[in-house]
């Protein structure tokens, strides 16, 4: 099978740092901070230590928190709900997944905020001056996904938190594609903070990601519970970490983050970063050449992750997702992937594209399987005067 759906979920996954994890979450898997005794303090203290390493990673400076989540999803829940306790604007784009739409959906719904979503050029990007031009005095959220899931450009998000401080307010991102793909610089790049997913290009297992937070960014809690500390308060405390994790964390998840982030380091992986991208190219090109294919966004200057997104012509997304998987073996991600916003801006809707995402353990020969495949099926449907 060749995998091409790594933006969905990295797979394969390095198996090393995962079994350095489970060593350690065997040898010390006592609760973190739960206890005096040695080993809740020795589990504490590996925990403390991946916090330290997610900071760093992120380029978050000193002061900077890390408070851990199930995924992206839970994470940017716990942000934008503990951002909007108050009745404010949100600027966000219409670039977003569901897991910023939905949540910013429900809160304009339901009248706690108004919203505004900044459209995306013919390129796939948010220009800087579409975010300042949404911007009011009572904004108090801008939220950017920092690389889009289906186009794969990566946002100048420098250049959009620059205006976004000359008029007070924070930029947050959703870093969920990007993190492990493209270096972030947080406190360099001015902004306020993100939310990341551990199992996609971070290379870790599911069921953890988390925030990174400037100390100009403090949202409320908005779940209450043990924290292991000021136990007799039955106000949830609002000290950091705690005031974000509520009940015991994931500490398989932690440990395991921890081993993936020192692997990402590793000049193997620096080596499979840029093979990654030197293929993506490869594919882009093939594509561009290839009979019958309508390719999304793949050209042009600016930043981009290895993926990208195409629909054959006079053919269904799904369809030619099946005919791959089915004739050819080759998964790949079909439909509106979490992005509604961008496929309806695209005209993709409601049937989408397909996507290839590519990952640490793509060959050549992947490449070319996919290209042949693509170039039979763009042929057949052209045949058929699709
Ligand atoms: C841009 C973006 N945001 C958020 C998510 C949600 O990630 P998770 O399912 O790990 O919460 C995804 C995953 O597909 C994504 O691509």
């Amino acid at each position: 099978m060749i995998y091409l759906d790594n933006a969905a979920t990295a797979f394969p996954k390095p198996a090393e740092p995962l079994r350095r994890a489970l060593e350690q979450y065997l040898e010390a898997g006592a609760s973190p901070g739960r206890g005096g005794y040695d080993l809740a303090v020795e589990a504490e203290y590996e925990v403390d230590a991946v916090r330290r390493k997610v900071r760093r990673f992120f380029g978050g400076g000193e002061g900077w928190r890390v408070c851990f989540a199930y995924n992206a999803t839970d994470a940017l829940n716990t942000l934008i709900m503990g951002l909007t306790q108050e009745p404010c604007h949100v600027v966000s784009t219409r670039l977003e997944h569901n897991s910023v739409l939905r949540p910013l959906h429900h809160l304009a719904e339901q009248g706690c905020i108004s919203l505004d979503l900044v459209p995306f050029n013919s390129q796939g990007y948010v220009e800087p001056q579409a975010v300042a031009a949404a911007l009011r005095p009572d904004t108090g959220l801008v939220m950017v996904n920092h690389a889009s899931n289906v186009f794969g450009t990566v946002q100048p998000v420098a250049e959009i938190a620059a205006l976004c401080r000359e008029h007070g307010v924070e930029l947050l991102l959703d870093a969920s594609q990007s993190a492990g793909l493209y270096p972030i610089e947080l406190e360099k790049w001015g902004v306020g903070g993100l939310a990341f997913t551990g199992h996609k290009s971070l290379l870790g297992p599911t069921g953890i990601g988390g925030l990174v937070l400037s100390p100009r960014v403090n949202p409320l809690p908005t779940r209450y519970g043990g924290t292991g500390v000021d136990s007799i308060n039955l106000v949830h405390t609002m000290d950091y970490p705690h005031r974000l994790e509520a009940g015991t964390i994931n500490l398989l998840g932690v440990l395991s983050l921890g081993q993936s982030l020192d692997y990402l380091a590793t000049p193997e992986h620096g080596q499979a970063l840029s093979r990654e991208r030197e293929l993506c190219a490869r594919l882009a090109q093939g594509l561009a050449a290839t009979q019958g294919i309508e390719l999304y966004c793949a050209q042009g200057p600016g930043e981009r992750l290895p993926l990208l997104s195409c629909n054959v012509k006079g053919m269904r997304a799904g369809d030619v997702a099946d005919i791959l998987d089915g004739d050819f073996d080759i998964a790949v991600r079909s439909g509106l992937h979490c992005a509604p916003l961008l496929h309806q801006d695209l005209g993709t809707s409601p049937h989408g594209a397909i996507r290839f995402s590519l990952g640490a353990f793509n060959t050549a020969e992947d490449i070319e399987a996919a290209l042949e495949a693509m170039e039979r099926i763009g042929s057949t449907a052209a045949a058929k005067g699709r």
